[in-house]
């Protein structure tokens, strides 16, 4: 049997592109209603709150302690305003970065910070557009001023764009798109890697996804730009390793946040119907956690993973193992 025979329907289209005039797309759930229950009690089930929905940062568990495991390093963090990149900010400024928090989200940033500084962090808030050149050459230039230098850049911001199928994709959804999840890493690494080369060296993490890994019949243009990431990824830790600055990719698997519930909702799916199939999707049991690309962006930033460069972190709960 051929490997993309043995793919359950489910797992080669999640969604199912969303429909021109709002028609609901088909989900597929795998399993009966009592299936689900059981599966539900096997797996790891993460409470759905408002808070949850907002990709929400657990506390630390008492006890867990910050290693110090990024003390005098500054990292800049795109899309840190929310999601993914809070999650990321939050771990890297507990285990001792200075941190960036770059969005073009002003009220979300300013909320981040807040709540860095006052678990004792040292973080700041900078609004730029990772599109636009003269933005980001001047933020970055601002960052490596007020810090004193540059050791990580995570390239965190992003957007899954339109859900049709390619002959349906106008131009312009296409370029949305483009423009944001690869044009912006881009020119966030372009900008950086002078300050990395100045501090002798440092760690680029590219957040892509499983979708930059395996294909889907959903998001063409969200699956070629986070192809071009892994790879960008890969050129990128082989020119730049004479000079110590480490490039890898993140491949998360789905993780609610503001992202993923838009994608559901512009797919005209009911939320719980799609929480269980997502679930389903992920062999560990439920969608992940933002702090589960969080550690993983702390690894990789790390002096720990000072011989990782060029790799792939797939973080998806054997989403992909299949
Ligand atoms: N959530 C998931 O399931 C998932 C899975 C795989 C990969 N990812 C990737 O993780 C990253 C973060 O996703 P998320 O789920 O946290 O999304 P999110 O929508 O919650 O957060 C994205 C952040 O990027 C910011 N942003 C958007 N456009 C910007 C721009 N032009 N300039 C500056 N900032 C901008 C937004 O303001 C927001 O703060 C994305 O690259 C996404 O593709 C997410």
């Amino acid at each position: 049997m051929l490997a993309s025979e043995a793919r359950s329907p489910a797992r080669d289209r999640p969604f199912g592109p969303s429909r021109p005039g709002g028609a609901t797309a088909r989900l597929e759930v795998p399993g009966t209603r009592r299936d689900r229950t059981d599966r539900q009690k096997v797996y790891r089930t993460v409470e759905w709150t408002s808070d949850w929905m907002q990709g929400g940062i657990n506390e630390r568990k008492k006890g867990e302690r910050s290693m110090g495991r990024l003390t005098g390093k500054i990292a800049i963090i795109t899309g840190a305003a929310n999601g993914l990149g809070e999650a990321i900010a939050t771990r890297m400024a507990e285990e001792g970065a200075g941190v960036a928090v770059l969005d073009r989200d002003k009220d979300g940033g300013a909320k981040v910070v807040d709540k860095l500084t006052s678990i004792g962090g040292q973080a700041s808030f900078f609004a730029c557009d990772v599109t636009r050149e003269d933005e980001v050459s001047s933020t970055i230039a601002a960052i490596a001023m007020q810090f004193g230098r540059v050791d990580i850049l995570v390239n965190n911001a992003g957007m899954e764009g339109a859900n049709k199928p390619t002959h349906e994709l106008t131009l312009k959804e296409w370029d949305q798109v483009m423009t944001l999840n690869v044009t912006g890493v881009f020119l966030c690494t372009k900008h950086t890697i002078p300050h990395l080369k100045q501090a002798g060296g440092g760690s680029i993490i590219n957040i892509s996804s499983i979708y930059g890994l395996v294909g889907g019949a959903d998001s063409p243009p969200y699956h070629a730009s986070k192809g071009a990431v892994r790879l960008m990824s890969k050129t990128d830790a082989l020119i730049y390793a004479p000079d110590r600055i480490r490039v890898n990719s993140v491949h998360p698997g789905f993780i609610w946040t503001s992202m993923v519930d838009r994608y559901v909702h512009d797919a005209g799916l009911d939320r719980e119907e799609a929480r269980v199939m997502l679930d389903a999707l992920h062999p560990l049991g439920g969608t992940g956690e933002p702090d589960d690309i969080a550690w993983g962006a702390v690894y990789l930033a790390s002096d720990q993973a000072k011989w990782v460069t060029g790799s792939e972190l797939v973080i998806d709960g054997g989403y992909t193992a299949r």
